[in-house]
């Protein structure tokens, strides 16, 4: 995997040679932020699609924003940078893409101000984010951060501590992926995922006022379901025991894709299966993501 090359300050650089400083902000405090994008292989096409470019750095360079972190790229540069390097390194699989900008600076101290702004791009193939096609998922004990705190609009690396926290207690207990609360007790996401809820015929999923990462796939989701399936999609805050009584319940994110949830803390969503709109989404989602679908090709850059 270190032998594929990697996007450094500029450079296209085998990823072993990329040399970052023990004594850097990003490493010692976390002032860094971060894009994960991914790019799907279709066999029948020989065609590697990146997926939701433009929307994936028109996020990163809204994080470096609230991050003070100042990079020299357009949204469009750093799109065009991505398909050079993915073309660089001749995959021939779906692959995940992450682009980190990030304080360089050595001094001591947890400053935003200083300037030694930096990117790194480094990808690897992907597959299945989990290795499963349904999930358990459990409720955390560790309180979704806000916006008050640490942005969740923000894809901040430090907060990912919260998240690797969640993660960490409920995969110990056996469950696949965690759900959060918000502080005020209203569900709000995976780790690295939003989360939809099929109550009578309607999709329902938190508000980002509910300190939600304003997920692309979410987006996607909610577009799909609207204008191709014509299901009313409702954004509002959901109860803990609405995820007991939802008919179906399933995450998205760019790593998670579209995967149903059958069983939350402990209670059976549903009838223990994938629902149906979930499985009619998620077909939906696997054909436009490999150019499949005319309407939603504006979505996939070739990259070969
Ligand atoms: C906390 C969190 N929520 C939701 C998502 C899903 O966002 P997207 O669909 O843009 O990947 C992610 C992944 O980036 C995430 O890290």
């Amino acid at each position: 995997m270190n032998e594929c090359l990697a996007f450094y300050q500029g450079d296209f650089v085998k990823e072993n040679n990329v040399n970052i400083s023990v004594r850097s902000k990003a490493f010692n405090y976390g002032l860094a932020c971060f894009e994960g994008i991914r790019a799907y292989w279709h066999e029948d096409s020989n065609q590697l699609y990146a997926f939701k470019l433009k929307e994936h750095y028109t996020r990163f360079l809204q994080s470096c924003k609230v991050l003070n972190i100042k990079l020299p790229y357009s949204v469009e540069e750093l799109c065009d940078i991505t398909i050079e390097l993915l073309k660089k390194n001749n995959f021939k699989s779906t692959t995940y893409i992450r682009p980190i900008a990030f304080k360089g600076s050595e001094h001591i101290g947890p400053t935003l101000k200083d300037n030694d702004d930096r990117i790194v791009i480094y990808c690897q193939p992907l597959g299945s984010y989990t290795g499963k096609d349904r999930l358990r998922v459990a409720v955390t004990s560790w309180t979704r951060l806000n916006d008050n705190m640490l942005p969740p609009r923000v894809k901040a690396t430090a907060s990912y501590l919260n998240s690797a926290l969640a993660s960490l207690e409920v995969t110990s207990r056996g469950y696949d992926e965690a759900i959060f609360l918000t502080a005020t007790g209203h569900v709000c996401e995976g780790p690295g995922e939003n989360i939809f809820m099929v109550r009578k015929g309607k999709l329902i999923t938190p508000p980002p006022s509910d300190n939600i990462l304003e997920g692309i796939t979410r987006e996607l989701v909610m577009q799909i379901a609207r204008e191709d399936l014509g299901i009313e999609v409702v954004e509002r805050s959901i109860s803990r025991t609405e995820l007991y009584a939802a008919d179906e319940l399933f995450f998205s994110g760019t790593a998670m894709e579209v995967t149903p949830i059958i069983e939350a803390d402990d209670r059976i969503v549903g009838n223990g299966e994938p629902g149906e709109i979930c499985k009619r989404i998620k077909e939906a989602f696997s054909n436009l993501t490999v150019g499949k679908i005319e309407k939603y090709k504006d979505s996939c850059t070739s990259v070969y």
